[in-house]
């Protein structure tokens, strides 16, 4: 019986990164180092950029996301949800497409000469006031950005957009809730909400890519693919709350 044993180990330990708050699943289950709260969804982009002259683009998910959600930009304006993949070239942009659908010197400063190095910093860059200014008002989480989006949205504390190119654009009203069976003995199973998600995104960001779209249905579902960037992982390793947060996916973990 020397596998039930392991087995249980296994699950004890777990329980008990559960309850701490996450602090020994770190090591449990090796997650990434997570960057400082307000570089959490910060992403540099390189594509092309240096072998062009030009410094890497700064980009900030928490500052954007404060006014805009994130189907504008990973469903409308097509951009992947993965650093360096979007086929993003200047033309392009100073044409109106991605980051210029918005940078066009209307909605938001354009492509012109004395901006270019508002985009091509080299490094992060980061409103620090602006930050300051929101984590002070909003609700607070203890990992990520250290916001808590999901009340700041709720109570209307920030009213990002849902399209920008469709007016009258409103989500499909589809609130199903349910829990997530963890495939192992004593782990609480994991909460998942379409109220919450569709708030913020499109049902293309998650089916039938991401998840099939009947329950149970979506095969190899468990941590360590998700912490692959599968599944849940596709945003919740980088944007939206990280893994660390155990038990607000796992929500019954006992004390
Ligand atoms: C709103 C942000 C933004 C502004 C402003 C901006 N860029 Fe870019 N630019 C980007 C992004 C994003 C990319 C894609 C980066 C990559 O893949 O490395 C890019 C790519 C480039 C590239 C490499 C790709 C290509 O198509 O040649 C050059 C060169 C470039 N920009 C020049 C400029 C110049 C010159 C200006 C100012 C006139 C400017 N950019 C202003 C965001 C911006
Ligand atoms: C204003 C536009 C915009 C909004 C809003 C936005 N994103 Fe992104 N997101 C981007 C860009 C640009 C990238 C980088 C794409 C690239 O480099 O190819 C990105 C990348 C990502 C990545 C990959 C990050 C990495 O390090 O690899 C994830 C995950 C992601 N976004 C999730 C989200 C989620 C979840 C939301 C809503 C809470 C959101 N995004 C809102 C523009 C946006
Ligand atoms: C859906 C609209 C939208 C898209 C798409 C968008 N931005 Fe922005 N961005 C804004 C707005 C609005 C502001 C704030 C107004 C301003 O500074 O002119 C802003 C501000 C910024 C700033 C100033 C610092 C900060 O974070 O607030 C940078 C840098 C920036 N954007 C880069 C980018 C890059 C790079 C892309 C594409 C990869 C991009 N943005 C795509 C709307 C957008
Ligand atoms: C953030 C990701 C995400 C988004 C966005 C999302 N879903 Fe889902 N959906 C899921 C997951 C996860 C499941 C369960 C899959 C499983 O158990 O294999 C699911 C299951 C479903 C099911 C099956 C329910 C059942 O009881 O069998 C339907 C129907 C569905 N989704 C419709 C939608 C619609 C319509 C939208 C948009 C309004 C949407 N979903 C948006 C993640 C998402
Ligand atoms: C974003 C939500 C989310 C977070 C955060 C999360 N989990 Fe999970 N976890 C899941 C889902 C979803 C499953 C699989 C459910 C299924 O099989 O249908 C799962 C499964 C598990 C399992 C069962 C075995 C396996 O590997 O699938 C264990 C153990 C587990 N999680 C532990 C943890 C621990 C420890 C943490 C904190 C470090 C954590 N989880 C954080 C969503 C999450
Ligand atoms: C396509 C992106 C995406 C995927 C995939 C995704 N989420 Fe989320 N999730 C979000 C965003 C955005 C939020 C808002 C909170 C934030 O950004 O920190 C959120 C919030 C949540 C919350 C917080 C609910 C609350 O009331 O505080 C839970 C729990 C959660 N997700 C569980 C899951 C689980 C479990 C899965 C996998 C079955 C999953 N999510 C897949 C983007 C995603």
């Amino acid at each position: 019986m020397k596998r039930a044993v392991r087995f249980s180990c296994a699950a004890a330990a777990v329980l008990s990164a559960l309850a701490a708050g996450g602090a020994g699943a770190q090591s449990f289950y090796d997650l990434p180092r997570l960057p400082a709260p307000i570089e959490y969804g910060h992403v540099l982009i390189d594509r092309l950029s240096s072998t062009s002259g030009q410094e890497a683009v700064t980009f900030s998910h928490w500052s954007h996301r404060m006014k805009y959600t994130c189907r504008v930009c990973h469903f409308e304006l097509e951009f992947e949800m993965q650093a360096n993949s979007t086929p993003i070239t200047e033309a392009e942009s100073s044409g109106g497409k991605y980051c210029g659908a918005c940078h066009d010197g209307k909605t938001a400063f354009g492509h012109t000469p004395e901006n270019c190095q508002k985009c091509h910093t080299g490094r992060t860059v980061v409103p620090k006031d602006a930050f300051a200014k929101a984590v002070k008002s909003f609700p607070k989480t203890q990992y990520g950005n250290q916001i808590d989006w999901v009340q700041a949205i709720a109570g209307g504390m920030i009213k990002p957009k849902q399209s920008v190119r469709d007016d009258s654009y409103k989500p499909k009203p589809y609130n199903d809730a349910f829990e997530l069976p963890a495939a192992m003995g004593m782990i609480p199973p994991a909460r998942f909400s379409h109220e919450v998600h569709n708030r913020w995104l499109d049902c293309a960001n998650c089916h039938p890519d991401l998840f099939a779209i009947k329950r149970t249905f979506t095969k190899h579902f468990e941590m360590r693919y998700i912490l692959e960037r599968k599944f849940c992982g596709a945003c919740h390793l980088n944007v939206a709350f990280p893994l660390d947060d155990c038990k607000r996916c796992h929500a019954h973990a006992q004390n």
